[in-house]
């Protein structure tokens, strides 16, 4: 398989399908960006940071519609109610109709609030993702959640909206920081840990051409995800049941974010934290061994993961973990592992279980 020639994957969801392009350069290709952008109304939205790196390519691209470019501000902090606005702004000032597209091109910030926007705009237009960072190529621009973020948790305003393609260029990863690199490998080792244990086992042997932008390995990396997602997203659109298993990290992630302040820690990287202490938590109920726990932490260190904690204490811990969407009639809802490559998505634990995983890790000075 090679990074450079594009891979188109399909995900199954009735008239609401769509189709997940991989590839390097796709930006570059008028015919996939025209072949899936077929409105002639086009906001293309972006933040201050992609936006100079590649809207004009994106842009020349669409050359012949009538197209306008909004740049939001960068960082998870601006994922607000408020600059949502500036996004329905745009819209009704460039007088869009219900046939215009929404083009996100950006990460997951940029991606879940221009998705939000166009499933809100006249009650739904259609929108397009173009994710620019490894952890909205493998998770965020994929499946249709979005949403902005409320001082009392992350996400806890949004809507489903499938987008109509998902245009992911490995491209343009080369730009990325190499710390939100590291954060989108975490989302990568979720789908090995939750689903498939080949998957998980091939990271293993890979985490270095990863980490060294090798396409190849990106493009592999990128397609098995998109994969398992599409598969688990098609039976499962609106998480009734095992779409949770995506949330391997999660629910821990989301009270490490709240409790620094959106943007201290990237969502990547709680999540990585999440998954070690899912799979601590899974082993003090007898799923896992030790040694699969220190299987799940050697990995973490070895793609420049964190595997410590802030010291928020486990009752501020817990307080904000309560807050999640996951919470289901009072029980935090939690997915644990029952073995390194499937996981299960339950409230079904002791209290005090969690209870230890969580003072063994939040109450230790980071
Ligand atoms: P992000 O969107 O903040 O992007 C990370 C940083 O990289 C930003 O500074 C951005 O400007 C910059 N950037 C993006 N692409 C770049 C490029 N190619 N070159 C240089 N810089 C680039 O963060 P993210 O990790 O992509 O997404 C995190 C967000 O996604 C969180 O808000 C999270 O809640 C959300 N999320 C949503 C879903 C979902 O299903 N909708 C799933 C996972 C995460
Ligand atoms: N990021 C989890 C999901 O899309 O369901």
């Amino acid at each position: 398989m090679t990074g450079r020639a594009p891979q188109t994957l399909q995900i199954n969801l009735g008239d609401r399908s769509y189709p997940i392009v991989i590839g390097a350069g796709l930006l570059d290709d008028a015919d996939v960006v025209t072949g899936h952008v077929t409105a002639r109304d086009v906001l293309v939205v972006t933040n201050e940071t992609v936006g100079p790196l590649y809207a004009a390519r994106l842009l020349a691209g669409l050359a012949g519609k009538r197209v306008r470019t909004l740049e939001l501000p960068d960082g998870e902090q601006y994922k607000t109610l408020a600059v949502l606005e500036r996004v329905f702004d745009a819209l009704i000032e460039a007088r869009l109709n219900r046939d215009a597209c929404v083009v996100a091109l950006g990460g997951g910030v940029v991606g879940d609030m221009a998705g939000f926007a166009a499933a809100c705009y006249q009650r739904g237009v259609d929108f397009v993702q173009v994710p620019t960072t490894l952890l909205a190529q493998v998770d965020s621009a994929v499946g249709g959640k979005t949403g902005v973020n409320h001082p009392g948790g992350k996400n806890l305003i949004g809507a489903f909206h499938q987008p109509r393609a998902v245009l992911s260029d490995l491209g343009t990863l080369r730009t990325l920081p190499p710390r939100e690199l590291r954060a989108g490998l975490a989302e990568v080792i979720k789908y090995g840990l939750v689903d498939a244990a080949d998957f998980l086992a091939w990271i293993e042997a890979n985490v270095e051409p990863l980490l060294a932008l090798d396409m190849d390995a990106l493009a592999y990396a990128v397609r098995r995800s998109c994969e398992i997602k599409a598969r688990i997203v098609a039976a499962d659109e609106r998480e009734h049941g095992q779409r949770a298993l995506l949330n391997l990290g999660h629910t821990f992630g989301h009270a490490i974010e709240t409790a620094a302040g959106y943007g201290e820690w990237l969502h990547g990287e709680a999540v990585a934290l999440g998954m070690l202490l899912a799979a601590d938590l899974s082993q003090r109920l007898g799923y896992i061994g030790t040694t699969d726990v220190a299987r799940v932490r050697e990995l973490l260190r070895r793609a420049e993961l964190p595997t410590t904690a802030p010291a928020i204490g486990a009752a501020l811990a817990l307080d904000l973990m309560g807050m999640d969407k996951k919470v289901l009639q009072g029980r935090i809802r939690l997915v644990l592992l029952r073995q390194l490559g499937a996981g299960i998505v339950t409230g079904d634990y002791p209290a005090e279980a969690l209870q230890a995983t969580l003072r063994s890790h939040f109450e230790v000075a980071a």
